[in-house]
């Protein structure tokens, strides 16, 4: 299953990226980097030390260094100054590519056969915007989009909305509103997905570096909260989710709701039908991300 991984590296990005990157049933042609939880460099630096650890060559472009018309809004007090909790990675074995994150994915996606390759999205949906915006004949070609990002019911975890959608909500509009082939996993199900004591246990008990690396990772995010209660028992695996649904969707519940993107990067009701995440199998979910990062 070839696919491209767009994110802001990023805790939870990194777990991502460590299971999506070894799986044997996935293709990671590249990533693609842009602003979000930290900046561009770090982002893109991160991406790059992270298949270090892997053991994965995966070429790094790099993106945009801020959303469509606005200032970048870090999450620092989530992801730390270097943005993977303060958790030690090798220094990267290879150099970011020299072609930007949208000038490849264009080139990729007109080179691939259609509707083969799969765009795994991490973080907010600048360079996917820019694509569309740049190319659009050639954003048609993507076979999908699976996207973490969003709060349907549940409350945000940046004003209204959800921070990959409203660190840019410029781009989670162009993006929302496109009609491709495009599955949202919201809030909603991600924090239904969660990781406690002892499952940071069960990853240790693997000794496998990626799995040791993503016990660490979750343990530095238990440092903050996010809309829970101090001293939470347990921390929400947001972007694991998107390779976890392209793998085994069966394990997520999808709706279909007709939303839009509001000017803050809010859901709201409107007239655009998007495949929602609603609910997971969360103990069957961790099972298969402890196997992935373990393999
Ligand atoms: O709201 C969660 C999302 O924002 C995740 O992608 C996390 O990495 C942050 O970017
Ligand atoms: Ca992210």
């Amino acid at each position: 299953m070839p696919a491209i991984i767009d994110t802001d590296p990023g805790i939870d990005d990194a777990i991502a990226i460590l299971y999506a990157l070894r799986h044997p049933d996935l293709d990671i042609a590249a990533m693609t980097t842009v602003a979000g939880n930290i900046g561009l460099s770090v982002t893109t630096a991160n991406a790059l030390k992270i298949a270090t650890l892997a053991d994965v060559h995966a070429p790094v472009h790099a993106g945009a260094p801020a959303p469509l018309g606005r200032d970048p809004r870090p999450e620092l007090g989530i992801h730390g100054n270097d943005g993977l909790g303060g958790v030690t990675f090798p220094d990267p074995a290879t150099r970011p590519a020299s072609e930007d994150a949208v000038g490849y994915l264009i080139s990729i996606l007109n080179q691939a056969d259609p509707q083969t390759i799969d765009l795994f999205c991490l973080a907010p949906l600048t360079n996917i915007a820019q694509l569309i915006t740049r190319a659009p004949d050639t954003a048609k070609r993507i076979r999908r989009i699976i996207a973490m990002g969003g709060a349907v019911d549940e409350p945000g975890n940046m004003g209204r909305g959800e921070f990959n959608l409203a660190h840019d909500p410029e781009a989670a509009a162009i993006v929302l509103h496109a009609g491709l082939d495009l599955t949202l996993i919201p809030l909603d199900a991600t924090r239904q997905f969660r990781a406690d004591a002892a499952y940071l246990h069960t990853l240790r008990a693997t000794g496998k570096p990626p799995a040791v690396a993503s016990a660490d990772l979750i343990d530095a995010y238990f440092v903050q909260t996010e809309h829970q209660a101090k001293g939470s028992e347990s921390r929400p695996l947001h972007d694991p989710c998107v390779p976890l649904y392209a793998l085994h969707p069966d394990l997520f519940r999808i709706e279909t709701r007709h939303l839009q993107v509001d000017h803050d990067g809010a859901l709201i009701a409107g007239p655009h039908p998007i495949r929602v995440a609603m609910g997971v199998d969360a103990d069957a979910l961790r099972a298969r991300l402890c196997e992935g990062l373990a393999c």
